[in-house]
C-alpha cells in the first residue's frame, strides 16, 4: 500500500469529546493542563515522551514521535463531554480521589468549567449506576440525532478545526453481534425501534462517525466494533479504534506470556486478581459488565500463547480473571498474578507479581496518546479500523478473519512503522545485515 499523500497539517483547535467524565477523563484532562502549563511531565505518553529511530543504527536519527509526525499540540486541546452526574469535571475528579489536593487546587479553575452534557444513558446496560443528567426521548434514535447536535454545537461554540471522540464511560453489559448490527440500515431501523441490541455507547459511536469525527472505545463493550458502524467509519472517512485501555495486570501479561513463548517455556496455569475501590470496580461488581471486562482479559493468552501450534507447551492452561471491589482502595489498584510454568523435561516453577498500580494514572496518557494519533490517523485519510494503535488496547480491534495482536512489543513495532510509512521512511525490519557487510 502507498503512502497517504498529503497529511493536512493540525492547524487549529482539537475539541475531545469524553462519554464518560469519571475517573480516568478527569485526570487524563487534569494531566493535560498541568503539562501544557509547565508543572508536570507527561510519563506513560509515547506521543510526549516516546522517540523514534529513523533509517540505519548508526545514523544516529531519533527525533521525538511529536516532531517526527504533525500532531496536534497540547496547547490546542479543548475538552467536553457526557455524563450521567452533573457534577462539573473538578467536582468529579475531587469525587474520584486519583490527584493528590496540590493537583487539584492547581487545575481547579480549569476542570469547574468543564461541565458534562446530558447523557444517552439506559440501567439495562449499566445496571449499578443512576443519575439524573440524563436525556429523554422516545427512541434511542431521537437520542442519537441529540447526541449529533451536541457534537456540531460544541465544535461550533469552542471554535475547533476538528474533533475526536473516545469512550471513557463505564463497562456495558456484554454484547455479542447480531443482525441488528449488521448494515447501517439495520442499525438505524434497530435504533428506530428501541431494539435491545443497541447499548448507549453505540449511540455515541453512530453521531461521531455520522458527524465524521474519529471514535476509540477505551471500555471493552462491543460499541463501534460491529460491521454497520465500520461501513459507516469507511464511507465517512473516520478512524476508529478500541478496545479497552491496556494499563495494569494486562500489560504486564502481554509483556511476560510472550518472553515465556520466546523460550519455549510451557505454562499450566495463571491466577489474576484484583481489588480495587473506585466506581468502575463498583460497576464491574454486575456479573454483566463483568463478562464484557472477563472476556477482554481473558483473550490475550489464548492469541500470544497459540495453543494450538504448541499443544505439549499451552494445550491445558487454566486461565482465571478476578476483579474485587474493595472500597478502601479508591483508584489505586492492586492486582495479582500468579503463574504456574514448566520448563525442561518439565518441571515446574512459578512467579508471583503484585502490581500496586495507579488506575486512571495509568490510563490518563493513553487517552491522550489515542486522542492524537486517531486525528493524525484522520488527517492522513486513514479510515476504519487503525490496528496499529492495538498497543494502547487490551481487546484490539481487526478486520473479520484477522486475529489480533496483543504481544505488546509487535504492537510497538507495528506503530512505529505505521508512522514511518506515513512518513515515507524506511520500515525497519531489525534483519541488520548491512552492519556486517
Ligand atoms: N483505569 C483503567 O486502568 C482502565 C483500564 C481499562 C479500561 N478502563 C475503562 O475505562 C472506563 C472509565 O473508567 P473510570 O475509572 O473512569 O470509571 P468511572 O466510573 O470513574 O467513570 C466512568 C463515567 O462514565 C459515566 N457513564 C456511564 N455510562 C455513561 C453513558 N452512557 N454516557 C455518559 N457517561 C456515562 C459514569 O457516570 C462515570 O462518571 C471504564 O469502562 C473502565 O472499565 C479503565
Amino acid at each position: 500500500m502507498d503512502k497517504p499523500a498529503k497529511i493536512a497539517p493540525p492547524k487549529g483547535k482539537l475539541g475531545v469529546l469524553l462519554p464518560g467524565m469519571g475517573a480516568v477523563g478527569t485526570t487524563f484532562m487534569a494531566g493535560v493542563e498541568l503539562v501544557r502549563s509547565g508543572k508536570a511531565q507527561p510519563v506513560g505518553s509515547l506521543t510526549q515522551m516516546g522517540t523514534i529511530r529513523l533509517g540505519k543504527r548508526t545514523d544516529n536519527r531519533s527525533p521525538l514521535i511529536r516532531d517526527f509526525v504533525a500532531l496536534a499540540k497540547l496547547q490546542d486541546l479543548v475538552f467536553g463531554g457526557w455524563d450521567i452526574f452533573p457534577e462539573n469535571s473538578y467536582e468529579a475528579a475531587a469525587r474520584a480521589g486519583v490527584l493528590e489536593p496540590h493537583h487539584l487546587k492547581e487545575v481547579k479553575a480549569f476542570l469547574s468549567k468543564i461541565k458534562p452534557m446530558p447523557a444517552a444513558f439506559d440501567r439495562n446496560y449499566v445496571k449499578k449506576l443512576d443519575g439524573k443528567n440524563v436525556k429523554k426521548g422516545k427512541t434511542k434514535y431521537d437520542i442519537a440525532l441529540q447526541l449529533k447536535a451536541d457534537i456540531a454545537n460544541f465544535k461550533k461554540k469552542n471554535q475547533c478545526a476538528r474533533l475526536v471522540m473516545l469512550w471513557c464511560g463505564s463497562t456495558e453489559i456484554f454484547l455479542a453481534p447480531e443482525e441488528a448490527h449488521s448494515t447501517p440500515e439495520k442499525f438505524e431501523a434497530a435504533m428506530k425501534a428501541n431494539h435491545p441490541a443497541i447499548a448507549p455507547s453505540m449511540l455515541y459511536a453512530w453521531a461521531a462517525i455520522t458527524s465524521g469525527v474519529p471514535f476509540g472505545n477505551g471500555a471493552p463493550n462491543l460499541t463501534a466494533d460491529i460491521p454497520a458502524l465500520l461501513q459507516l467509519a469507511q464511507e465517512h472517512g473516520v478512524p476508529v479504534a478500541g478496545k479497552d485501555f491496556k494499563t495494569g495486570q494486562t500489560l504486564l501479561k502481554t509483556v511476560l506470556a510472550p518472553a515465556f513463548k520466546a523460550r519455549m517455556l510451557g505454562m499450566n496455569g495463571w491466577f489474576s486478581t484484583n481489588i480495587l475501590g473506585n466506581r468502575d470496580g463498583e460497576v464491574l461488581e454486575d456479573p454483566g459488565s463483568f463478562k464484557t471486562k472477563e472476556e477482554s482479559k481473558l483473550s490475550v493468552l489464548e492469541y500470544i500463547l497459540q495453543p494450538h501450534l504448541y499443544p505439549q507447551l499451552y494445550g491445558k492452561i487454566c486461565h482465571k480473571v478476578r476483579i474485587n471491589y474493595y472500597p478502601p482502595r479508591g483508584d489505586n489498584k492492586e492486582g495479582w498474578d500468579n503463574i504456574d510454568i514448566f520448563g525442561w523435561l518439565g518441571y515446574p516453577m512459578q512467579i508471583k507479581v503484585d502490581f500496586l498500580c495507579r488506575d486512571s494514572i495509568l490510563a490518563a496518557p493513553i487517552v491522550l496518546d489515542l486522542v492524537l494519533f486517531l486525528d493524525l490517523a484522520q488527517r492522513a485519510g486513514m479510515r476504519g479500523i487503525q490496528e496499529w494503535l492495538s498497543f494502547y488496547l487490551k481487546s484490539p480491534m481487526t478486520a473479520p478473519g484477522l486475529y489480533p495482536e496483543h504481544d505488546l512489543f509487535i504492537q510497538l513495532m507495528k506503530l512505529k512503522n505505521t508512522l514511518r510509512w506515513m512518513m515515507g521512511e524506511d520500515l525497519i525490519t531489525h534483519l541488520g545485515q548491512e552492519y556486517y557487510d
